[in-house]
């Protein structure tokens, strides 16, 4: 394919001069992927895996058909079987720790704009997000000084020496990555876990608790003791010299001399870290959670577990994307796997003693890192529609499950199943994000949860607990106050749409509590293989390297009158599609109810740029187009077309912080490409 003449905006940064340099780019099969693709049989692609084009062909339309009306009959008083209150920060993000500079920001004084959005999305309907970051790289992560790293970096990769399946080069950070993480949160409302590293315990690096009890205080709500030890033989990390093997009680050893190290470092004076652990975060590989707990640990721990926790992948890509030499896996011939109920409960089935045992010692649980399949997962599955819908269901039931919470993992540019990924760093000045569906199903949980924490969830088992059509009620201090309806079926011709009959019982019987009129937003696409461009009540963060981390469009929530006589409303789902019902008018509604919305435009610099170059009919229909000013403002509701009801907050931040912003409106000119 003959490349494109791509526009680079050279110098965005505020204080720098923007400028436009004209660049010939040989062999970016990548720069044409930004709309739907179009089909697998494309010219093979060789780029990264974050914009792989490959689509997959939907799993068949079942036989026997599913039947395509079911009733929902839910009651105000008493919900048996229902889950624990739950947060509207339920789904957070896990950020691999070595990806964190092309994620969060480059250093504390240049921030990612789209990713404060896409975050300030999560907290205007939760009122808070969690953010992990960490993951296999915090594991050999050592706090230098800032003068050790070159320019203006926060962290830098020893790839000399990388071994293990996940590959992951020994990292050097300095604390500048928590001044960014201190700056975010003091832009959005986000709470952080870290984690202290565990290869080695004598003695434990304990810098890095040290350097955020200092800079990020009570922004740090958990330090994770040990990421997956369960995997450290296999990875070759235990046992410790002098010892023959590695099992629970060894971990629990270790617990206890990391507590005594802890105190005895000088480095959390008010005793706060050690009462802020979160253990044992098993990838139930080789140790169940009730191998470790039934060493005595949540007893002997009790003061200083703030939270249990487990991490769990389905299934895995290894042998794609290491050439471990096991079967590759064909992810057409998996892809259904996906796309039923019955994954999810089978795969938190074995977790239920857990989150009850949890539950009986006063914790929470949390599915500490997930998504799709580790080593990052699988091209036209984790990057497809389908996974929107996999990742809200498989978030629905481990609020169910009685889970307190789920983080999904976000890899760098060679991983699909990113819930976001930033443009490659060379590409930043003319590229924007690209949101993947996971991302979707974090901003639906939120909102199927709301803000007020006392959100409880329960497993409909609807349509005779069909595996292609659950249903969730969702409570609130025990009155039903929305329905979550999933359908994972593509079917084109409307045959296996189905249609939820739903009512309310009160004091007076069926239905007495069933509301006149209901509202309905729908999550859509027009099939589970689709690549971006999903919608959310008709609003969209697009396709590849599109997204400022604002919604797009046109708000569309649907009103559904219900049956005055029947005391019922109907309630359609498409296939494929999800639908949140909310039961009751406007108030019902939960996307405003977390935290005043606060986005960032882009605008105001590109602006300066495109005024020089750009054709105005592509900026008009461009993203962000007509803020003015302040490139730190936030976006006004009209000007930056973004979800309905935004309130327009003013600007906290300090002047001296700069943000990073990609281009949104040369994305469209970006794209020109000749052929
Ligand atoms: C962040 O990076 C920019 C650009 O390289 C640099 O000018 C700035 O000094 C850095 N900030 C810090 C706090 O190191
Ligand atoms: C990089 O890693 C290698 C192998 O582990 C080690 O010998 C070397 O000292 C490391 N370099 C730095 C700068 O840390
Ligand atoms: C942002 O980071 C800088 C360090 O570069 C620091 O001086 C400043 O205090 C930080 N601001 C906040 C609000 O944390
Ligand atoms: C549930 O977990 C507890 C705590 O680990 C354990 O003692 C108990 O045996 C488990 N029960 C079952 C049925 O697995
Ligand atoms: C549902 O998914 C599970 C695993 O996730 C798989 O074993 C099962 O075959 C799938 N069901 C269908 C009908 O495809
Ligand atoms: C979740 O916890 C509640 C309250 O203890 C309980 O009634 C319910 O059965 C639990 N759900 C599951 C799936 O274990
Ligand atoms: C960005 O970096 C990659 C890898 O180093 C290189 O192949 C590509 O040509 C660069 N692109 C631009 C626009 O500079
Ligand atoms: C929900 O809980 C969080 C964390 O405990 C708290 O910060 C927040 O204020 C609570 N929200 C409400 C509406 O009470």
């Amino acid at each position: 394919m003959l490349l494109a003449f791509l526009l680079v905006a050279s110098a965005l940064l505020p204080g720098a001069k923007a400028g436009i340099t004209v660049y010939s780019v040989p062999n970016q099969v990548v720069f044409a992927t930004t709309s739907l693709s179009g089909s697998a049989s494309a010219p093979a692609y060789t780029g990264v895996a974050a914009y792989n084009p490959t689509t997959l062909i939907p799993p068949p339309v079942p036989t026997p058909a599913v039947p395509s009306t079911f009733n929902i009959q839910l009651n105000t008083g008493g919900t048996p079987g229902a889950s624990i209150e739950q947060s509207g920060d339920f789904i957070g993000f896990s950020v691999e720790m070595s990806v964190s500079n092309q994620v969060l920001g480059k250093n504390s004084t240049h921030i990612q704009v789209p990713f404060l959005n896409l975050l300030g999305n999560i907290v205007q309907r939760a009122g808070s997000v969690r953010v992990r970051v960490g993951g296999n790289s915090q594991e050999s992560a050592t706090l230098v000084d800032a003068s050790k790293i070159p320019d203006g970096r926060i962290l830098q990769k020893n790839l000399t020496g990388v071994t293990g399946t996940t590959q992951t080069p020994p990292l050097e950070f300095s604390d500048d990555l928590l001044y960014m993480m201190s700056n975010i949160s003091s832009l959005v409302n986000v709470k952080w876990f870290l984690g202290i590293p565990w290869f080695v315990t004598k003695p434990f690096d304990l810098a890095i608790v040290g350097a955020a009890e200092r800079i990020l205080g009570d922004k740090v709500i958990g330090y994770q003791a040990s990421n997956e030890p369960d995997l450290y033989i296999a990875h070759g990390h235990r046992p410790l010299p002098g010892a023959s093997s590695y099992g629970p009680f060894d971990y629990f050893g270790e617990f206890s001399d990391l507590l005594t190290q802890l105190a005895a470092s000088g480095l959390d004076p008010t005793g706060r870290a050690a009462s802020l652990l979160i253990g044992p975060s098993v990838a139930d590989a080789t140790w169940t959670p009730e191998m470790v707990f039934d060493t005595g640990y949540v007893d002997a721990y009790s003061a200083n577990l703030a939270w249990l926790s487990v991490e769990k992948y389905p299934t895995d890509n290894c042998a794609a994307a290491f050439n471990t030499g096991a079967p590759i896996i064909d992810p057409q011939s998996v892809f259904q796997d996906f796309l039923n109920h019955t994954a999810h409960t089978s795969l938190l089935a074995p977790y239920l003693n857990s989150t009850a045992f949890a539950q009986s010692k006063n914790k929470k649980m949390l599915m500490f890192e997930t998504n799709s399949a580790s080593c990052g997962g699988f091209g036209g599955i984790s990057d497809a529609f389908g996974a929107a819908l996999w990742g809200l269901d498989y978030a629905l039931q481990m609020a169910h499950s009685n889970f307190s919470g789920a983080m999904f993992h976000v890899g760098g540019q060679n991983v699909f199943y990113n819930p976001f990924t930033s443009p490659p760093t060379n590409q930043s000045s003319f590229h924007q994000w690209t949101i993947g569906p996971i991302y979707y199903s974090a901003l639906v949980m939120a909102e199927a949860m709301g803000a007020t924490n006392h959100t409880q969830v329960l497993d409909l088992q609807a349509n005779n607990n069909n595996e292609f059509t659950p249903a969730y009620a969702i409570y609130e201090s025990g009155k039903p106050a929305r329905v979550a309806l999933f359908n994972y079926i593509t079917d084109s011709t409307g045959k296996s749409d189905v249609t939820a009959v739903i009512s309310v019982a009160d004091a007076t019987g069926a239905g007495g509590a069933t509301p006149t009129q209901v509202r309905v937003k729908y999550l859509q696409a027009t099939s589970v293989a689709q690549k971006g461009s999903y919608t959310w009540a008709g609003q969209t963060f697009g396709g590849n390297f599109a997204s400022d981390g604002r919604l797009t469009g046109t708000e569309d929530i649907k009103t559904v009158d219900c049956d005055a006589t029947a005391k019922t409303c109907s309630v359609k789902v498409p296939a494929p599609g999800f639908a949140l019902v909310f039961l009751g008018g406007d108030d019902a509604l939960t996307e405003n109810k977390g935290a005043p919305s606060q986005t960032y435009s882009t605008t105001a610099l590109t602006k300066t740029v495109n005024t020089a170059t750009i054709n105005p009919s592509v900026l008009a229909t461009s993203n962000g187009h007509g803020g003015v000013g302040d490139p730190l403002r936030f976006s006004n509701n009209q000007l930056g077309s973004t979800s309905h009801g935004s309130v327009n907050t003013g600007m906290k931040t300090t002047p001296a912080m700069s943000l990073i912003v990609g281009c949104a409106s040369l994305v469209g000119a970006a794209l020109v490409a000749i052929r």
